[in-house]
């Protein structure tokens, strides 16, 4: 078998990329290890930019995002239980969408025509310097099929950063002493807005899917274990996080989902070797604290389309050629970013009494400040691509 692309992974990277390429006539197989049950079981954040609604109406996919998606004016922050909401609207005339990513990826995997072989097993890729062919197990079978590009799409786990040779891959990363245990609950949302919360028990998060649905998170020790987590135990803790009038006007439930993500930033440099590409979380992670991931995986795999659209349409190398420096750029500032919206919210073990003042005289800065707010809603709803 033979196709242009090979994309390896279908989670909303590569079903982007994918369907991107299809509308414009360059075909590519995507392959996956998982079963499409599977992907669209997985629980992940959900906040767009702007950039990524563009993204899902160019991919022809955003009809159900703009009926069911909940359009956000701002945020709100809390310091042991004192508010601050920061108005992307008044500040920069800008919003961002709470559109879950499971939704945006059953979107795109129904957007669709070409090819998805899921459950692919044992996915390798070969001579990505030269004649690039991907090969991987179904049904006891070995199947191969060549490629002009192989696109690594298969998030952090994945098989395609590992086939890079050491010595031509430098990373760099940073793991946070602590983990989100998020709940997912058949209740409304406490408020209109997502609160993001510092208190000096950890960090806290209320968040929604709908207005019917709400993903509560709060921090908990790297080496937390899940199930020493009842609803109850979580419920009082997140309560306490809150301030009094939100705590009093939560609404608890049984939780439809509970589990336990460690925080992590890391970056690989370059995103290109030879007709090897890697992007979303196969090039990069980022603490969920700015919502980023899934944005940042969306504009890196805008960028790789364009490119190699150019490739075959125009037989133009420039595109490929400027790819990796071209996303690394914006990477690293939402890397910047969410590493700041870390640091600001989550307590710090190793920093102590004076770490806190700190963290304290940051919000109090930002709360007096409408350049600090500026910045903070321009990186929140996402920098320019
Ligand atoms: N072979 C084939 N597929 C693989 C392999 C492999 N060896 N390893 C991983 N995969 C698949 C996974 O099963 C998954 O479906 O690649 C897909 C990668 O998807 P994601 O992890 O969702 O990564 P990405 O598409 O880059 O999306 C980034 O996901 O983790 C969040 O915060 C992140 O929102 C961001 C988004
Ligand atoms: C979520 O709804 O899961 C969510 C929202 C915002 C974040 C992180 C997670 O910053």
């Amino acid at each position: 078998m033979r196709s242009q692309v090979v994309i390896v992974g279908a989670g909303p990277a590569g079903l982007m990329l994918g369907r991107l390429l299809e509308l414009a006539g360059v075909d590519a197989v995507i392959l996956e290890r998982k079963s499409a049950d599977y992907v669209l079981g997985r629980i992940r954040a959900g906040v767009l930019e702007q950039g990524s609604m563009d993204l899902m109406d160019r991919a022809q996919a955003g009809q159900r995002m703009h009926q069911e998606g909940l359009i956000h004016q701002g945020v709100e922050l809390s310091f042991d239980g004192d508010g601050q909401r920061i108005d992307f609207a008044a500040l920069i005339g800008r919003h961002v969408m709470v559109y879950g990513q499971t939704e945006v990826t059953r979107d795109l995997m129904v957007a669709r025509q070409a090819t998805t072989i899921y459950e692919a097993e044992d996915v390798e890729l070969h001579d990505f310097d030269g004649n690039p062919f991907v090969t991987y197990r179904q049904g006891g079978l070995t199947h191969r099929i060549d490629c002009t590009f192989i696109a690594g799409c298969d998030g952090y786990h994945g098989v395609a950063r590992r086939s890079v040779p050491a010595a031509a891959l430098t990373t760099f990363e940073r793991v946070y002493p602590f983990g989100w245990l998020g709940v997912l609950v058949d209740r409304p949302p406490v408020a209109h807005e997502l609160i993001y919360a510092h208190h000096a028990r950890g960090f806290a998060l209320c968040s929604q899917r709908s207005p019917t649905r709400s993903r509560y998170y709060v921090q908990v020790p790297a080496d937390e274990k899940v199930e020493a987590w009842s609803d109850s135990r979580f419920w009082d803790e997140l309560r306490i996080r809150l301030n009094p009038a939100t705590a009093e006007a939560l609404q608890t439930g049984a939780s439809i989902e509970k589990s336990i993500a460690p925080l992590r930033s890391f970056v690989a440099e370059p995103l290109r070797f030879g007709r090897l590409f890697l992007a979303g979380d196969a090039a990069h992670i980022v603490p969920p604290t700015g919502a980023k991931g899934l944005n940042l995986a969306m504009s890196d795999v805008a960028a790789l389309a364009d490119a190699l659209i150019d490739f075959f349409g125009e037989h133009s190398v420039a595109g490929i050629d400027a790819y990796s420096a071209k996303v690394l750029s914006r990477i690293w500032k939402a890397e910047r970013f969410s590493w700041w919206m870390t640091s600001l919210l989550h307590t710090f073990p190793e920093t102590g009494a004076f770490g806190r003042r700190i963290q304290r005289a940051e919000f109090d800065y930002l709360a007096g400040s409408v350049a600090a707010q500026q910045s903070l809603a321009e990186n929140y709803t996402g920098l320019p691509t």
